[in-house]
């Protein structure tokens, strides 16, 4: 995500009543508390972190009043490019129809339809709204165009917008190709990804045979092996809509996250455990679609190591706020506030292998996000109230 801001000296960055820095080496706790706290930046980075009775000079002051700081949520699982819209889809679901991934057609059709200019001022829309609610990194899938051209260009208007972009020919068979999917995989592998590996530092797919429309073992084997010999990084949608072989795939192919994970056996706990594939939450998926949540009290006391994103998207869940996903994570699925704040934090930056974000020691992007509230605890205590914003520092 661009900062749109460009620091020449430094900026002192004071009355900071709670600073998160995710760097026990700083602080207290695994978020590496400090109270009362100041920072430096300089160049767009984090020169200086520490008490605020001894901070250095600066050329530049903020006072941010009190207020609690801590590094710019690290969404790593979106999907922002796409036509139209399912408010009747979920609407339908509130009533019990369940979600099997069948309504991605519609948002084919409609991303089809949609000209360039439409998809990017829809994209910078959902970018913006981030961004306004304390996400400074997030991570972008292509997924509905399902053709080379549309794919590509989903991947190129997302590149436009952020590094971390991911090519998910794989994310459903189109309906041309219905009955022919080693014809679709043979798409994807070839033609496709040779178009959109340019633009892409990722590859992903869903991974889910308990859905008609997506992707076997093999067949999600085939893809990631694709994507790796053309030099992306692996990402997998898996055992999000009943047990399957995804997440134990990702773990084999050392892919960097497994997402969803809402239907796990022991076996897959394990395997996550012995590996160093992320677990990746997504709870307003399931809010959204009235699925349990996962398990995510199981995967921490196994020491796995679990992230939160939105997976903003027009179908399973059309949220871009992180801090609903934290303040989930705590009412529905166990995890402390602490637990919930690292793993949109710090937890997204290892799903997407950066260690430039996620934190603020020094040397990292100077992603702030701050919260009109004293203390980390706020996002979880006062849910569904907008606390969450970033903070430019030029
Ligand atoms: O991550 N599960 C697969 N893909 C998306 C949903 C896409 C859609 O329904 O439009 C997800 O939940
Ligand atoms: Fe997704």
């Amino acid at each position: 995500m661009n900062t749109g801001a460009v620091a020449h000296g430094a900026t002192l960055i004071t009355g900071v009543g709670e600073l998160v820095t995710n760097d026990p080496s700083l602080g207290a706790g695994p978020l590496g508390l400090v109270p009362d706290a100041a920072l430096v930046v300089q160049g767009g980075a984090v020169a200086w972190v520490g008490p605020a009775v001894a901070a250095p000079a600066a050329d530049e002051r903020v006072d941010v009043g009190s207020r609690a700081v801590l590094p710019g949520f690290v969404d790593s699982h979106a999907h922002l490019v796409f036509g139209g819209e399912r408010s009747a889809e979920f609407e339908a679901r509130m009533s019990g129809v369940p979600y099997d991934g069948g309504g991605i057609a519609s948002t084919v059709r409609a991303t089809r339809e949609a000209d360039e200019d439409q998809l990017r001022a829809r994209l910078r829309g959902l970018v913006a709204e981030m961004r306004a609610q304390g996400t400074t990194t997030v991570e972008i899938k292509s997924g509905y165009g399902l053709t080379v051209a549309d794919e590509e260009r989903a991947l190129r208007l997302a590149r436009e917008v952020t590094d971390e972009t991911t090519f998910l020919g794989a994310h459903v068979v189109p309906a041309e190709y219905a009955g022919r999917v080693d014809e679709y995989v043979a798409l994807v592998t070839g033609p496709m990804l040779a178009a959109c590996a340019p633009h892409a530092r990722w590859i992903d797919v869903f991974c889910e045979p308990a859905s008609p429309h997506a992707f076997d073992g093999a067949a999600s084997r085939a893809v990631l092996t694709a994507g790796r010999d053309a030099g992306l990084g692996l990402r997998v949608h898996g055992n999000q809509l009943g047990p399957g072989p995804g997440v134990q795939l990702a773990v084999e192919l050392g892919a960097a996250s497994v997402d969803h994970c809402t239907h796990l056996t022991g076996a897959d706990v394990a395997a996550l455990a012995s590996g160093i594939t992320v677990a990746t939450l997504l709870p307003g998926v399931e809010f959204s679609t009235r699925q349990p949540y996962p398990d995510a009290r199981r995967l921490l006391d196994a020491g796995v190591t679990v992230a939160l994103a939105t997976d903003c998207n027009p179908g399973t869940c059309f949220s871009s706020s992180m801090a609903l996903c934290v303040a989930l994570a705590v009412r529905e699925m166990a995890m402390t506030p602490a637990e919930a704040v690292l793993a949109a934090t710090a937890g997204g930056a290892a799903a997407l292998r950066r260690d430039d974000v996620g934190h603020l020691g020094v040397g990292a992007r100077a992603d702030l996000a701050v919260l009109d509230a004293p203390s980390y605890r706020y996002l979880a205590y006062r849910p569904g109230v907008p606390l969450a914003g970033t903070l430019d520092v030029t």
